[in-house]
């Protein structure tokens, strides 16, 4: 029986209450997740900034740590998981997934009882995945002696099993293997002692290639699900792409819908879970300042730009089949900017906020290829595993025209680019030039109050203004206002948390707010396919060439210059 088919019967709690199986961790919460929901984004709103030089925001960098979620984690704690990272083996798993489990349990906020379990085709004992887990690991706060054993405690929790990803009869065997073997050895006495009878929790993390990811979840549903009679969820993490065009992402989403419901998929686009992304919404809308001005009367243009300073670096076989359109424009940044331009949502509830996001999507007209420059850096034909014809672009820039009475004529400049300058990724709000030139020197008029967030490596928030240098002189010049994470929250930025131990928590606890929705994934493809099938038409849209380390082909400035002037095709 399927999950669909069996989350049907309503599961009855101990104390009576409903069990939501895909959207909370025990009976209670399913009835007061939302409420928690709440009071954590509420809490994110009350908290103000001490920047002592510079801006007092009313912001929080570190909201994953707030302490009613906190509450939320602990309320979850003593009902046990099993976190199954399917693909353990990989880049993603080793460098991103573990190590958040890890820094999740260095917090304590993980479940009371836990497991890790490794699943890969890989032949590996469970020492040398323990091996291989342990290399990746680092404590960001603590002393040594706490950090070595907290690594020891968690490496005890991990475990490994090789098997193929679409073998049925794989996943039986890690189901016995899991339930005798794993299962029972984890720490239930607390539970046992409520008389809860509830096994734990599944979680199983997708870290593998696209290619594999229907049949995975096929043989998963078939044979690894939870035991959902006795109270135990299944959710499935997926790891973006989410197919290259709406063709093929219509075909994926129905494959994955014949094994899953949609409350059991958590879609990670890990963006969304960056804490200064996490803290756009707070900004916008919890300052008077930025939300009374936040429309198209006194902003003039947007810029969300993510520029990186290394190729493809030994990815080249899946980059150079997606190109940086599908791997960074279509998901990151267009979610960057949903949350940038959307209405304010009715409430923080995860249905409010993706309905928001869905309603901005639906305001955006679709791209095309005369909206985007494209080019690729001068190396990229020489990486290993590039064809030497490849017109796959590593560098794309568009203006997006949102069609709502809020935006109507402000471009919004996506821009992304691999082996650039610099490694950074921000959003630039530039105001209107101001009405009134009667303080303003000559040289300055074309200046712009703008207001930036960098998201990476240097989380900050700045306003730009004119002021008067306090001198005899008394020049006018533009200077910044600024909150510079590192400084201004000394003590949290050590700590601050990477955006996939936000999201895995989150999972764990049924909380769905940073996850991707279905509509949302389909109205992006709706969005970009027009402009992609103009691109890689037959002969395809050949790449401006850049030198490996260049500023690129075209800076923001100059697309939002030429858009204004009406040139964009030149
Ligand atoms: P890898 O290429 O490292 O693959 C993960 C594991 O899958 C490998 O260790 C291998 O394990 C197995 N595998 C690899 N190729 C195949 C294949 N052709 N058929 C079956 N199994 C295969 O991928 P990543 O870890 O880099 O990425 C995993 C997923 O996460 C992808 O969907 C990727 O797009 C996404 N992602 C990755 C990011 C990253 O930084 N790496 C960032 C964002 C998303 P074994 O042979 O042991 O089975
Ligand atoms: C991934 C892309 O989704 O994001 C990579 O596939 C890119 O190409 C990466 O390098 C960037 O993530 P971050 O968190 O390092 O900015």
């Amino acid at each position: 029986m399927s999950l669909r088919e069996r989350t049907e019967i309503p599961v009855v709690g101990d104390d009576g209450s409903h069990i939501d199986p895909s959207n909370s961790c025990s009976p209670r919460r399913s009835l007061s997740n939302s409420s928690r929901g709440y009071e954590r984004a509420s809490r994110g709103l009350t908290r103000v900034a001490s920047a002592s030089s510079a801006l007092s925001l009313v912001s929080n960098p570190n909201l994953s740590l707030l302490d009613s979620e906190l509450q939320v984690v602990e309320d979850c704690k003593e009902f046990p998981v099993v976190v199954v990272v399917v693909g353990a083996s990989g880049d993603l798993a080793r460098k991103k997934t573990l190590p958040a489990l890890f820094s999740l349990f260095y917090h304590n906020l993980l479940p009371l009882s836990f497991a890790v379990v490794g699943y890969a085709r890989s032949k590996l004992s469970v020492e040398e995945f323990r091996s291989s887990v342990s290399s990746n690991l680092v404590c960001r706060v603590g002393d040594r002696e706490c950090c070595e054993a907290k690594t020891r405690a968690f490496l005890e929790r991990c475990f490994y099993f090789s098997g193929q990803y679409g073998s049925l009869e794989d996943w039986l065997n890690f189901d016995r293997w899991l339930s005798e073997d794993i299962e029972p050895r984890m720490n239930q006495s607390d539970i046992a002692t409520r008389g809860a009878r509830r096994a734990p929790g599944r979680l199983f993390y997708l870290a593998i290639p696209p290619s594999v990811f229907a049949e995975t979840l096929r043989s998963i549903s078939r044979g690894a699900m939870a035991p959902e009679e006795l109270g135990a969820w299944t959710r499935v993490i997926v790891e973006k792409p989410f197919g290259r065009d709406s063709e093929s992402y219509m075909a994926l989403r129905d494959l994955v819908a014949e094994c899953f419901p949609e409350e059991a998929l958590y879609r990670i686009d890990h963006y969304v879970g960056k804490p200064l992304v996490a803290n756009l919404t707070t900004l916008r809308l919890g300052n008077f300042v930025f939300d009374a001005l936040w429309n198209r009367h006194c902003i003039e243009s947007v810029q969300v730009v993510f520029k990186e300073d290394f190729g493809v670096e030994g990815r080249a076989g899946y980059f150079d089949a997606y190109g940086i359109i599908r791997d960074i424009l279509q998901n990151h940044l267009l979610q960057v900017l949903s949350i940038i331009a959307m209405d304010p949502p009715a409430s923080p509830h995860a249905a409010d906020i993706n309905e928001a996001k869905l309603r901005l999507l639906y305001d955006i007209k679709p791209l095309h290829a005369k909206d985007f420059i494209i080019g690729q850096y001068d190396r990229y034909r020489s990486e290993r595993g590039v064809p030497k014809d490849s017109c796959t672009a590593t560098f794309a820039a568009c203006v997006v025209q949102i069609d709502n009475e809020r935006w109507r004529g402000v471009p919004f400049v996506m821009l992304a680019g691999k082996a650039l300058d610099e490694r950074k990724v921000y959003v630039k709000v530039a105001f209107h030039e101001t009405p009134n030139h009667t303080f303003i020197p000559e040289e300055l008029r074309d200046k712009r109050n703008t207001f930036y967030i960098e998201i990476q490596p240097r989380p900050a928030v700045e306003l730009s203004f004119i002021t008067k240098t306090p001198d005899l002189e008394g020049r006018v010049v533009q200077t910044k206002l600024d909150l510079v994470y590192n400084e201004s929250f000394s003590a949290e930025a050590q700590d601050m948390p990477d955006a996939y131990e936000r999201l895995i928590s989150d999972a764990i606890v049924g909380d769905r707010t940073l996850f991707i929705s279905d509509a949302q994934i389909s109205r992006a493809w709706e969005l970009f396919d027009p402009a992609l099938k103009e691109l890689e038409r037959d002969p395809p849209v050949q790449p401006v060439i850049y030198p490996y380390g260049s500023k690129g082909p075209i800076l923001p400035e100059t697309l939002i210059k030429k858009y204004m002037a009406g040139r964009m095709q030149d």
